[in-house]
C-alpha cells in the first residue's frame, strides 16, 4: 500500500515538476567557508522563489543546523540504516524559507552499504529531485574517494577558495581530479575571506587561468566574497548572515553571488542534463 501511494506521487509529481538542479559545494582545503556560503546562499535563492534543499554531507561532522539555528529529530542516515522510514520525516523544512536534511553519524562510505541502504538512498534522492527546485550538497572537508564518487554524480560543483596559497592549490587539484574524471562537468567558482577586492580577483584569475592552460577549460566565477568578522558572529549566534547582518559586507557579497548563480543556472537549463543526477546516482549506486 505504501509503495503504491509512494508510486502515485512520483509521478503526479513527474508530471508537474522537472528535476532539482543540483550543485555541491565543495573545497580543497577544510574550513575556507563552504557551509556558510551554502546556508546563506540557499536561504537567498529561497528568497528568489525557488524550492531550496540544502543538504548536509558532511557525515560525522555536519553543522547546517548549527547555522541555522535548527534542530531536526531525524538525519539522513536515520533513513538509510533505517531508524526512521519516511523521506518526509527526515526532511526538515521551513527554516528561513528552505528545507534542510542534516547528514547524521554513520556509516561513511558507501561501499559499506548493504543492498536496502542502496535502495534507501536511491529512493531518497528520485523523490527529493522531484520535490525541489535546487539541492545544494554541502559536502564535508577532506575528499575520499566515496565523496568525490557521489560529487561526481551533481551538475554542478561549487569550488570554494580563499587567497591563500594553499587554498589555491588545493582548490585547481580539485578541479582537475573531477575534470579528469568528467570533462564536462561545470565549475563555479568562488573566492572566500578576500582582504579586498584586488586581492579575490587575482585570487580568481588565478585558478582560471591555470584551469584554462593545463585543463582546457573555462570557469565561471560567481564572485568574491570578504573577509568578514560577521561571519563569527552570526556562527556563534546561531543566525544566519543573511538574517542577522543583512547589512554587512559578506551578506551583500552573497546576494551579488545569489543574483550571479541564478543567472548562471538559467543558461544551463539543458533537460538531458538535469535528468543526469540520477543516472548518476543509479550507475554510482547498482553498478559498483
Ligand atoms: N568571509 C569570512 N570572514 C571571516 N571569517 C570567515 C569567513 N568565512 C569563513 N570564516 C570562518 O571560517 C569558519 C569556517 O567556516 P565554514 O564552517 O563555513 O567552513 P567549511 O569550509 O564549511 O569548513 P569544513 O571544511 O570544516 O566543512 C567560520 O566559522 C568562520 O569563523
Ligand atoms: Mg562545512
Amino acid at each position: 500500500m505504501k509503495d503504491q501511494a509512494y508510486n502515485l506521487r512520483q509521478k503526479m509529481l513527474l508530471n508537474s515538476t522537472t528535476p532539482a538542479k543540483t550543485i555541491g559545494i565543495v573545497s580543497g582545503k577544510g574550513g575556507v567557508g563552504k557551509s556558510n556560503i551554502s546556508t546563506n546562499l540557499s536561504i537567498l535563492i529561497g528568497e528568489a522563489n525557488k524550492k531550496v534543499l540544502l543538504f548536509d554531507m558532511d557525515i560525522g561532522m555536519g553543522n547546517i543546523h548549527i547555522l541555522l539555528g535548527s534542530h531536526h529529530r531525524y538525519s539522513i542516515m536515520d533513513f538509510i540504516e533505517g531508524r526512521e522510514p519516511e523521506i518526509e520525516n527526515i526532511i526538515c523544512e521551513n527554516v528561513h524559507g528552505i528545507s534542510y536534511i542534516s547528514a547524521g553519524n554513520g556509516l561513511k562510505s558507501i561501499v559499506e552499504w548493504n543492498e536496502e541502504q542502496i535502495n534507501r538512498f536511491y529512493e531518497a534522492m528520485d523523490y527529493l529531485v522531484l520535490r525541489y527546485d535546487v539541492i545544494f550538497f554541502d559536502m564535508g572537508a577532506g575528499a575520499t574517494r566515496e565523496t568525490l564518487d557521489f560529487l561526481l554524480t551533481m551538475e554542478q560543483i561549487m569550488v570554494v577558495t580563499t587567497p591563500e596559497p594553499t587554498s589555491i592549490t588545493d582548490a585547481y587539484s580539485m578541479m582537475k581530479y573531477i575534470h579528469l574524471r568528467d570533462g564536462k562537468k561545470e565549475f563555479y567558482l568562488v573566492c572566500n575571506r578576500a582582504e579586498n577586492r584586488q586581492e579575490g580577483m587575482a585570487t580568481i584569475t588565478r585558478l582560471q587561468e591555470t584551469v584554462r592552460k593545463f585543463l582546457g577549460k573555462e570557469v565561471v566565477s560567481l564572485g568574491i566574497l570578504p573577509e568578514d568578522p560577521a561571519v563569527r558572529k552570526a556562527v556563534s549566534q546561531q543566525t544566519p548572515l543573511t538574517k542577522g547582518f543583512p547589512r554587512a559586507p559578506i551578506t551583500l557579497g552573497l546576494h551579488s553571488l545569489a543574483q550571479n548563480f541564478l543567472s548562471e543556472a538559467d543558461k544551463s537549463v539543458d533537460q538531458e542534463e538535469k535528468t543526469s543526477f540520477l543516472k548518476n546516482i543509479k550507475n554510482l549506486l547498482f553498478r559498483r
